[in-house]
């Protein structure tokens, strides 16, 4: 059976003025459906990178990104658009929530956006209640702390009930109360609904609650022993 993820030789290099930044150089991992894989590696190494081409928000200089059978080099800017609101729900470490609209709105507007108007009540309500999230629907980001936009943030990703999550750093900016919140929603939602999460992060505590840990460096995948800060369960030397 065909992997759910097949990242294939992806190159990178960001050009700044005259400088190039080789951002990835030379990728490739396949993830199963149903997988939950963390991310790990220094700052600079790369993950952004891979994150932005496998949720189709930018291309690759070369190599395949192939996603649940859809090649993105082969599908149009308006094929990759509509593939990713249906099946890809995103996780920032900055929330990204919209400033005017309170958490009910930025939660509905994601149904909205993949034409479900009159999107699973039972299972908005759900979320909303396994986040903690019942008494602030009518708050604004602005009037929320960071760990609760984040659960809204958490809550907008996985509100259509999307193939892929795909989350930078989510506990980047939490304390641990609502970081272990973030954490154990997706591995709720990965098990009960098979969902497949790739998950960056810094912090080996998050990266434990993967089923598999890919190291980065310099823009390429590394054995765990070359990843000089990695601290985790998995590393040889501890
Ligand atoms: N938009 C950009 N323009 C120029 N260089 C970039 C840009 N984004 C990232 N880089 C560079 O590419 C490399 C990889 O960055 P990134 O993918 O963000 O790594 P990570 O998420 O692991 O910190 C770094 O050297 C970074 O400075
Ligand atoms: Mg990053």
């Amino acid at each position: 059976m065909a992997a759910f993820i097949d990242a294939v030789e992806l190159r990178k290099t960001y050009r700044v003025g005259n400088v190039e930044v080789p951002a990835l150089r030379g990728v490739s991992f396949s993830i199963q459906r149903g997988e939950f894989v963390s991310i790990v590696g220094p700052s600079g190494s790369g993950k952004s990178t891979l994150f932005y081409l496998l949720g189709g928000l930018t291309r690759a200089d070369s190599g395949r990104v192939i996603v649940d059978g859809d090649d993105f080099a082969q599908l149009s800017d308006a094929e990759r658009t509509a593939m990713r609101r249906r099946k890809i729900g995103f996780v920032f470490q900055k929330f990204n929530l919209l400033p005017t609209l309170d958490a009910r709105s930025n939660i509905g507007i994601a149904q909205d956006i993949a034409g479900r108007k009159n999107g699973d009540q039972a299972h908005f309500s759900r979320i909303v209640d396994l986040l903690g999230l019942k008494e602030r629907l009518h708050h604004r980001p602005s009037e929320l702390s960071g760990g609760e936009q984040q659960r809204v943030a958490l809550a907008r990703a996985l509100i259509n009930k999307p193939a892929l999550v795909l989350a930078d750093e989510p506990t980047g900016n939490l304390d641990s109360r609502n970081s272990d919140i973030v954490l154990a929603m997706l591995r709720q939602s990965n098990r009960e609904l098979g969902q497949t999460v790739m998950m960056i992060t810094h912090n080996p505590e998050a990266a434990s609650y993967a089923d598999r840990i890919i190291h980065m460096r310099d823009g390429q995948i590394v054995a765990p022993e070359q990843d000089p800060q990695w601290k985790g369960p998995c590393d040889w030397q501890h």
